[in-house]
């Protein structure tokens, strides 16, 4: 396994492309199984859980090419309708083929995703709403194994949690069935605006994008998609969070502002200077002469879209380490999400989590020190390379395979802004 080295306490300066969003991607290649053709999926980025799911793909019977970002999808003939445990257990996005499948074929066998480092992560909610669309799942042996008779029948699904992916796949289920579907208190983060501008243009009819009530009107057929993937709004977040813990300054580009509404704001409150084109977001401090610049303390609430992101709550966490006084960081969505708080710790943070609720006393500007830590899940690794960036010293962070599911070239984006990190074998 490889270990990222980070020489820290070097400030960020200069321009970071974004890449395409892998939580659009990912609905977005499933959708490709709704019509059989070949499909044109733009501004792919290539990640360890993309290319994951491209195995899935082939696994099912999907041919595929890949040139630069542009990902085809031959969906013509497909070989069956399952998707192995030795799959899904790595990547529980691979429960995005079961709407599809459905769909198209009227059956499909898919392994239960089994928790994560984060949470439980049921998926009772896609199948409520699977049933509540006249289908029949069966749970056994670690497996969902779902089947319906001819065409699905649109139904009302109302949704107790607005869960993405149980929003994604009962939209891709619906998109074929016999009349009308509605979803309600559906998810609204903007990779579901891209699978539906998607859909739409692959002949689906859905009204209400961005909102939280979706109603598709049941198609016969669709025919094979050509769209590009919108710009991945946690890499934003990501690296603006960086850039201001490392008290430098820059801009993001290639990315889509109004997608980060919550952290924008949240920027501005901790005291940095926030401004933003239609593709960019620049981020600094207001007075980079005075070294005595302060990191305001600020609470964050983790909340479906347009709340705060769960996906960025670690991220924030690592710089308010950093910060003058005291925040509240409550994260709501999901039930083991604090697992960064100890290798912070061990960087010299000072936070107290009960429950729910992480207390983070911050220790200042230079609070943080140099260490050798281990990330445990996509976002949690990415704190720790923000607190790597920040602290005085070197930092080496283990298990990088978490990091490359989520950042598409992290080393050399990061290395163009200055930093001194490298990989090493452990
Ligand atoms: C998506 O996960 C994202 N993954 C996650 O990003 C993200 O953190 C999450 O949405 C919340 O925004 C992808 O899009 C591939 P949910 P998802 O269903 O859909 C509960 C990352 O870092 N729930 O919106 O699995 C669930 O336990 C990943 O890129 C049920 O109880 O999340 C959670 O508490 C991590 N039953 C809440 O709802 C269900 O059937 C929201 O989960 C489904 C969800």
């Amino acid at each position: 396994m490889e270990k990222l080295i980070i020489e820290g306490g070097r400030p960020l300066y200069g321009e970071v492309r974004i890449s395409g969003a892998k939580n659009a991607a990912l609905p977005l290649m499933a959708a490709t199984l709704l019509a059989p053709g070949k499909h044109i999926l733009r501004n792919m980025p290539d990640l360890r859980d993309t290319r994951t799911f491209v195995r899935l793909m082939e696994n099912l019977g999907v041919k595929s090419e890949r040139t630069g970002d542009v990902l085809l999808l031959d969906t013509t003939n497909l070989l069956h309708t399952e998707a192995p445990y030795e799959l899904v257990k790595t990547m529980r996005a691979s429960v995005l083929v079961l709407g599809p499948l459905l769909a198209r074929f009227g059956k499909a066998k898919v392994s239960l995703p089994g928790g994560c480092a984060i949470g439980a992560r049921p998926i009772n909610f896609h199948i409520m709403g699977l049933e509540r669309l006249g289908v029949t799942c069966k749970l056994e042996g670690g497996y969902v194994d779902a089947s319906i008779d001819g065409p699905m029948l649109g139904n009302v699904i109302y949704f107790d949690i607005p869960s993405v992916t149980g929003t994604e796949n009962l939209l891709m289920a619906a998109v074929l069935a016999e009349g009308t579907t509605v979803l309600k208190n559906a998810a609204r983060e903007p990779e579901i605006g891209n699978l539906v501008d998607m859909l739409t243009g692959m002949g689906a009819r859905i009204e209400g994008k961005d909102t939280d009530k979706l109603t598709i009107h049941g198609v016969s057929r669709l025919i094979p998609a050509d769209c590009s993937i919108i710009p991945d709004r946690i890499e934003t977040g990501t690296y603006l969070i960086a850039i201001a813990a490392s008290g430098g300054a820059g801009t993001v580009t290639n990315c889509n502002p109004s997608h980060l509404p919550s952290l924008l704001e949240k920027l501005r409150g901790v005291g940095l200077k926030i401004t933003e084109t239609e593709t960019t977001v620049s981020v600094g401090w207001f007075d980079q002469e005075d070294k005595q610049r302060v990191i305001e303390s600020v609470d964050i609430k983790t909340m479906p879209y347009p709340g705060y992101p769960t996906d960025l709550q670690a991220q924030f966490m690592a710089l308010m380490a950093l910060s003058s006084d005291t925040c509240v960081v409550n994260e709501t969505i999901f039930e083991n999400r604090f697992m960064h708080v100890a290798e912070l710790h061990r960087m010299g943070a000072k936070i107290r989590i009960d429950g729910h609720f992480a207390v983070v006393t911050g220790q200042g500007l230079d609070g943080l020190n140099g260490a050798p830590v281990m990330a445990t899940d996509l976002r949690a690794s990415s704190s720790l390379v923000i607190a790597g960036l920040a602290a005085s010293g070197r930092s080496e962070i283990s298990r990088i395979y978490h990091l490359e599911r989520g950042y598409e070239n992290l080393v050399d984006k990061l290395t163009r802004l200055g930093a001194k990190v490298w990989k090493e074998q452990e």
